[in-house]
């Protein structure tokens, strides 16, 4: 097998990962010894293989882990750390409320709060930074509103959130997470334990109205479990959107021929979304743990190995795309993994499509002659592999 450094905890490493994805897509999955057996599953075919087959690969994570007792979901069960048929129970509490029907009586909403944060920058011309402006706010705020909080609270929210991400993203699974890490998540879930407490006296129309009455009418939701999903909805829903935006606006550019494109026409810009999420995603990879003994692509994995799914190696996989590192926003099909795949596949795409489409389609709308404030600078990203985000974006506006 070929040389090549793999390291997610190295910063030097997280800060472009895609010459190692580029070894990786050319063989079976290898095993690292990273602590625990590792097995780096990157090719397309074997990563869609892990992701339909939950059976042979759980998401529930292995209790020794400390990250899983004592992370923001305080060992409850989630959707996204199951297995059927709590997956399918949990799944189903929530999968009516992020329909594309739904999630389109938020686009309103949505843009305003998008003109909203625009309009500083547009009224002050000249420069300004993406990730500052819009990427951190749109998302946090957004969720927020649909969980029935108040959005004068999103920073505090924004502050524990992008604490717990760095704090996990930090951290190896087998090491105990560092104090200001456990601070946050012990700031956030009291915050929305007592938030639950309200909504259960005051219910409203809001989603954690809605869960607190499955809890109480049904049992169909534990407390912890309620705690834990809400607490889910919020992370999941955050910094994931907020990297959608700015890798999408560096791709974007890098690659000013593409905005032109999305100029000429706008009809483009879904189709440009997900090019955004295959091209250099803001999931960049998930977890599985191997149920028994079992081989994927001609390598045997032992039981209760740590499996990397890595999606955004498998997204540039030349036996699937074409042309996989050139940035192309009216490729099609573009079946890319960057939302998952089989029973996980993303509860909030829907959402994340359309937050991504009107923030990057109002800028390019608003600031008709945006480029990089810097082309030759190194951009500097956030700290964790898994979700791969940048810390600022500087554009210029005019
Ligand atoms: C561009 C933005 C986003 C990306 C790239 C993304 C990516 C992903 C991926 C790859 C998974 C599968 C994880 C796995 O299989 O282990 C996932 C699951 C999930 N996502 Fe997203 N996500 C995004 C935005 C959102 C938003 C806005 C929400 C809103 C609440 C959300 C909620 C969830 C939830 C709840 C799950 C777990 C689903 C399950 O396990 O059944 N995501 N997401």
């Amino acid at each position: 097998m070929s040389e090549f450094y793999f390291n997610p905890w190295d910063p030097v490493f997280r800060a472009d990962p895609y010459p190692a994805y580029r070894t990786l897509v050319q063989e079976p999955p290898r095993l690292m010894p990273l602590g625990e057996t590792i097995a780096l599953v990157a090719r397309y075919r074997d990563a869609d293989a892990v992701l339909r087959n939950h059976e042979h690969f759980s998401s529930v994570r292995p209790a020794k882990l400390p990250l899983a007792q004592r992370g923001p979901f305080a060992g409850a069960l989630t959707m996204l750390t199951s297995d059927p048929p709590v997956h399918t129970r949990l799944r189903r509490l929530v999968s009516r409320d992020f329909t594309p029907r739904r999630i389109l009586e938020l686009e309103p909403r949505i843009r305003a709060i998008t003109e909203s944060l625009l309009i500083n920058a547009v009224d002050r011309g000249g420069e300004f930074d993406v990730m500052a402006e819009i990427a951190d706010t749109l998302p946090v705020m957004v969720i927020a509103e649909l969980l029935g909080v108040p959005a004068d609270n999103y920073e505090t929210f924004k502050r524990w959130s992008d604490a717990v991400v760095a704090g996990a993203g930090r951290t190896q699974p087998w090491e105990e997470p560092p104090p200001e890490f456990l601070e946050a998540v012990a700031a956030l879930r009291s915050y929305f334990a007592e938030n639950i407490e309200e909504r259960r006296r005051r219910p409203g129309k809001d989603l954690v109205s809605a869960l607190v009455a499955a809890h109480d009418d049904s049992e169909a939701l534990s407390a912890e479990e309620l705690l834990a999903l809400v607490v889910l909805l919020l992370l999941a829903g955050n910094e994931t959107t907020t990297n959608l935006i700015g890798n999408g606006m560096l791709a974007l550019g890098r690659n000013p021929g593409q905005v032109d494109l999305l100029r000429r026409d706008p009809a483009l810009i879904p189709r440009a979304i997900e090019e955004i999420v295959r091209y250099d995603g803001p999931v960049q990879g998930t977890v599985r743990f191997t149920t028994a003994a079992t081989n994927v692509g001609g390598t045997a994995i032992p039981a209760g190995a740590v499996v990397f799914v890595l999606l955004a190696a498998a997204n540039r996989d030349p036996a699937k795309f074409d042309e996989p590192e050139k940035f192309d926003v009216t490729r099609t099909p573009n079946e890319h993994l960057g939302f998952g795949n089989g029973i996980h596949f993303c509860l909030g795409a829907p959402l994340a499509r359309m937050e991504g489409a009107i923030a990057i389609g109002s800028i390019i709308a608003r600031f008709p002659n945006f480029r990089l404030a810097d082309p030759a600078a190194r951009p500097a990203y956030k700290g964790s592999f898994f979700l791969r985000g940048l810390t600022e974006l500087r554009m210029i506006t005019e």
